[in-house]
């Protein structure tokens, strides 16, 4: 299997990044995930638009199209499987390690491609637990920077639970690595945007399904004792969509099995994702 790295395809175990990269120092750069069904970029658009504003927030400039991206992911793809792209995009070698920009900024940027197999908690529900939001006040931006987020999945995964659900100030923001949506008094809720959230392309998507489809839903924010009486939580992201949440903090969520809206919900993002 081919990767890309700086104009280049090679196989994985030969692509190589200097120790001095800011990437590797710094955590200086910024990611993607792009989902792939069946050969086809899903929501391509809108995951180059987030890339640009990531680029934009740390004043880092790589000038592809979306044309271009298409273009450099096309020869990774295969239309047989479901697969996804990371992409990876650092402010590059310098000479020496220096917190300050360097001079002369020559980005690396690297992409591969694997297989999405369904996650699979979205069938059974899955059990997760509420922890203090640790991260920095830049959530919007998707830094490779990653390592608040790492230590408070680890934590959830340690007490067997598959997500963390971040609390900032008594109201929930996201997941470690998806974002929350719940249903509260028969209404479909997810946070609003901020700098306190990534804004999930998932969670966009199933925005404007439950809007195409009457599904009763608002953008407001979430009190963690609002979200413990929630009938129904889920924790949605590219790689693996829409999960219900039927444990958290070792209480039933709703009958504790994945609710009615998911289900709705799931069929239509199942189906308009082919
Ligand atoms: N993470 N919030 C955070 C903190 C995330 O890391 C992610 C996704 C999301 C969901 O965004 P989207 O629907 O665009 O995937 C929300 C990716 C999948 C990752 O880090 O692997």
């Amino acid at each position: 299997d081919q990767v890309y790295l700086n104009g280049e395809y090679l196989p994985l175990a030969d692509a190589k990044v200097s120790v001095l990269d800011r990437g590797f120092l710094f955590g200086d750069g910024v990611y993607e995930v792009i989902p792939v069904y069946r050969g086809r970029l899903f929501r391509f658009d809108d995951h180059i638009t987030r890339l640009n504003a990531s680029l934009r927030a740390i004043r880092l400039d790589v000038n592809k199209t979306v044309a271009e991206w298409r273009a450099i992911f096309s020869p990774m793809l295969d239309s047989s499987k479901d697969q996804y792209i990371y992409l990876q995009i650092t402010r590059g070698y310098a000479p020496k390690r220096d917190h300050g920009f360097p001079e002369q900024v020559l980005p690396t940027v690297f992409a591969m491609c694997s297989e999405m197999k369904p996650f699979a908690g979205r069938a059974t529900g899955v059990k997760a637990l509420t922890l203090e939001d640790t991260r920095w006040r830049m959530c919007n931006v998707k830094a490779i920077t990653l390592l608040a987020n790492l230590l408070l999945r680890q934590e959830a995964l340690d007490q067997d639970c598959a997500e963390a659900i971040l609390v900032r100030n008594g109201y929930v923001t996201e997941g470690a690595a998806s974002n929350l949506f719940a249903v509260i008094d028969d209404e479909l809720i997810t946070p609003p945007k901020s700098n306190e959230i990534l804004p999930g392309i998932t969670r966009d998507v199933i925005l404007e399904l439950a809007e195409a489809n009457q599904i009763r839903c608002r953008e407001e924010v979430i009190a963690v004792e609002a979200l413990q009486d929630a009938s129904e939580i889920w924790v949605t992201s590219s790689t693996r969509e829409i999960v219900p949440v039927t444990e958290l903090d070792g209480m039933m969520v709703g009958s504790g099995k994945p609710g009615q809206v998911y289900r709705k919900m799931d069929q239509l993002f199942q189906a308009y994702k082919q």
